[in-house]
């Protein structure tokens, strides 16, 4: 949907128009100020996705990128980081001449959150790049900075005035990273904040889970189809596992993670929300709106178990080796305290308190210094409740499973059993495959690219909503609680997660899929 015809966040129903989804959706002219523009996730991410839009086509003439840090730069030193950054991390092919449109249209300003000055410059620059480029007041701020940081930004921007549509005269919207909070506490705080700042519509809060293209494809999955919706519930369905397993450690970022550990990081946002996705009801409608009623009230829905000793299980991973090299334990990585005891692994069983999944378990888990990277939503049906076969023919029988492979090799596998050739009735399990690369030639845009174009647009519908990240702390909350002070189990870098893990799906007669 063109700028012009974009009625903001809920109005816009793509699957019920199919003219509107085939128009290119190019936003109206307007600037993305990005707050901690020399940060990893600008240069590996950002940039590199404003220069891939650029390149397909799909930023308006009039639009500038406008950068805020701490380093004492001008432009020419932005414009040099940012042309690596693009010919590092881009997606689609670099080609100069596109760079030099994105490169035209820069801009730097200098200064820390606590400086007045350099805000007041930074508005005055936001105006007059409006004025030059014919942008009506049109602004994104991307705050990609340490959580810590946001109040100070978002009062800063409060006090200016630059958050305010009607001073600008065109829309003001604010995108804010995960994590959103620390807890529940600090989460609707944050909330309070920001929702006052700015409109809460024009607030977007950031997963990036959601803008990956297999994630979507859930919805996509369970209702363009009939095959899987009559069978997607506690009648047929064993259990569910969540898979979200990451071969790196922690890099530089001791000093958020050793604050936040899996759990904050990764299990309150993109596996809670891939559940939600995976659980939830039909949505009246593909918008925003619609999506964020049903995720919450699966949200609202999850239980934890009372028995969290042997259901709810932290580990943090010790030396070992990955891909034949020797890789430190996490107390020693750089700037962790040797008596850490943040995890590196979580692992939860979940129950959702509805009648569609009354009793059906839902098992998490993520962890770093896995043995491999791979995201995955393993559906495992209940085994059939008669085999008229032979039992020694069945012996290598599983569960049949619908598995979503989120990355690499993104597709879906339909895990069945079938006849061995021969002239016994031996069945074992086979596997279908369908894989994006083969089927479509057209690859997946980066999910931030998808984010930010959809920013861009005002379309919410890939971004969650307040009630859904409150939901999601409820239950985080809880476990942070039993966790407190507790130690985590260690396991070895290179292996798939401690024993406790193993131990809670065989106590309940299950295993993890090895994926
Ligand atoms: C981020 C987490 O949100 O997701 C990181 O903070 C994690 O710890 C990353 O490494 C994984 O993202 P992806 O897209 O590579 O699976």
């Amino acid at each position: 949907m063109t700028e012009s015809r974009d009625a903001g966040p809920g109005l816009r129903n793509p699957l019920r128009d199919p003219r509107d989804r085939r128009l290119p959706r190019v936003p109206g002219p307007c600037a993305v100020v990005v707050f901690g523009v020399t940060g990893d996730l600008s240069r590996k991410k950002l940039i590199p996705a404003i220069y891939d839009l650029t390149n397909r086509g799909l930023l308006p003439p009039g639009f500038v990128l406008l950068g805020f840090a701490r380093r004492d730069w001008d432009v020419g030193d932005f414009e040099s980081l940012a042309r690596k950054a693009a010919e590092e991390h881009c997606r689609t092919e670099f080609r100069p001449e596109v760079w030099e449109r994105v490169a035209n249209n820069l801009k730097f300003v200098q200064g820390s959150f606590d400086d007045d000055n350099a805000f007041d410059e930074l508005h005055h620059t936001l105006d007059e790049l409006c004025a030059s480029h014919g942008i009506k007041g049109n602004a994104a701020f991307y705050l990609s900075i340490p959580p810590a940081a946001f109040p100070v930004v978002l009062k800063q921007m409060e006090r200016t005035g630059m958050a305010d549509n009607e001073k600008a005269g065109g829309w003001r919207r604010v995108v804010v990273e995960k994590p959103f909070g620390h807890d529940l506490k600090s989460a609707r705080e944050l909330n309070d904040l920001v929702d006052h700042v700015f409109t809460p519509d024009d607030v977007f809060r950031i997963d990036h889970y959601l803008g990956k293209e297999t994630v979507q494809n859930i919805l996509a999955l369970r209702f363009a189809n009939t095959l899987f919706e009559p069978i997607w519930n506690s009648h047929f369905i064993d259990s569910v596992q969540f898979t979200m397993a990451e071969d790196v450690g922690i890099g530089s970022r001791a000093g958020f993670y050793d604050s936040a550990g899996a759990a904050r990081d990764v299990l309150q946002n993109h596996l809670l929300q891939l559940l939600a996705l995976t659980a939830m009801e039909e949505p009246v409608a593909f918008d925003a709106e619609a999506i964020r009623i049903e995720k919450v009230k699966v949200l609202n829905a999850i239980s934890i178990p009372d028995d969290l000793e042997h259901y709810a299980i932290r580990g943090q991973y010790d030396q070992g080796w990955l891909a034949g090299q020797r890789v430190p334990a996490y107390r020693d990585e750089e700037n962790v305290p040797k008596d850490s005891r943040t995890e590196t692994y979580a692992a939860v069983r979940l129950g959702i308190e509805t009648r569609r999944w009354a009793g059906v378990p839902f098992y998490l888990r993520t962890g770093k210094r896995l043995p491999r990277r791979v995201t995955e939503i393993a559906v495992l049906f209940k085994k059939a409740p008669h085999l008229p076969f032979d039992k020694t023919d069945t012996v290598e029988l599983g569960h049949n499973q619908l598995v979503v492979r989120v990355q690499p090799d993104e597709g879906v596998t339909l895990r069945f059993g079938s006849k061995v050739p021969g002239s016994a009735m031996e069945v074992r399990d086979v596997s279908m495959d369908f894989l994006y690369g083969e089927a479509f030639t057209e690859t997946s845009p980066e999910a931030y690219e998808r984010l930010i174009l959809d920013v861009l647009l005002g379309d919410a519908t890939l971004f969650p909503r307040n009630l859904e990240v409150d939901a999601s702390w409820r239950v985080i909350d809880q476990l942070e609680e039993f966790w407190e002070g507790k130690e985590p189990e260690k396991y070895r870098a290179g292996e798939w997660g401690p024993r406790g893990a193993e131990d809670m799906l065989a106590r309940d007669g299950r295993a993890w899929r090895r994926p």
